[in-house]
């Protein structure tokens, strides 16, 4: 083999490196989440795993409240694991339906990916320990006070209730 030949089977290799990482894209989703086909009508059990409960008892130790209000992650699902404590959690799906669910130590939870969801401790005595995984790199925040209030939209909002959409 000569070193063009050589160049030549690089630029191939190359070549097909670039393709299998296009192809290795997420495919976009079409619906919310997608319920398994047996399936009864979605709750928030459906987003929730307590099978590690009983693996986890470590006591709750520290002191702290916190809510993490209304956003969205729009690239990416965000599946939470719940190491220490108790947290409200919920997720609101593009029917306007609310899932919501308390969650104990060992207790997972997936918010679909762009769904509008938060996070609230209430039990002020105890903190929350918990991690949250993506399949993003960047699944980046939107928080939906900020989006209405920060740039004024919210006007617009108030005006168009409670009808979604309104000609103006
Ligand atoms: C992540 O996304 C945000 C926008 O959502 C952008 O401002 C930021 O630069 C991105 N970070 C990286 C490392 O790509
Ligand atoms: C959300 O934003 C904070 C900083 O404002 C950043 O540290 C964190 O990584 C972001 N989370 C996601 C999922 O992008």
């Amino acid at each position: 083999m000569n070193f063009s030949t050589i160049s030549v089977y690089r630029v191939l290799i190359a070549l097909a490196d670039a393709l299998m990482v296009a192809n290795a894209g997420d495919p976009n989703i079409l619906s919310d989440f997608i319920l398994p086909q047996d399936s009864y009508l979605a709750d928030a059990n459906f987003f929730t795993f307590t099978g590690m409960r009983s693996l986890m008892n470590a006591p709750a130790r520290h002191h702290l409240s916190s809510i993490k209000p209304p956003h969205t992650h729009p690239r990416s699902a965000e599946l939470l694991f719940m190491v220490q404590g108790s947290l409200e959690v919920g997720l609101v799906d593009t029917t306007d339906e609310l899932y919501s669910q308390t969650l104990q130590t060992g207790d997972m939870f997936v918010f679909p990916k762009g769904l509008v969801h938060y996070q609230y401790n209430t039990d002020a005595k105890n903190m929350v320990v918990a991690i949250s995984a993506f399949r993003s790199a960047n699944a980046s925040n939107v928080s939906v006070l900020s989006t209405l209030f920060t740039t004024g939209i919210m006007l617009l909002a108030m005006l168009c209730w409670p009808s979604p959409s309104r000609h103006i």
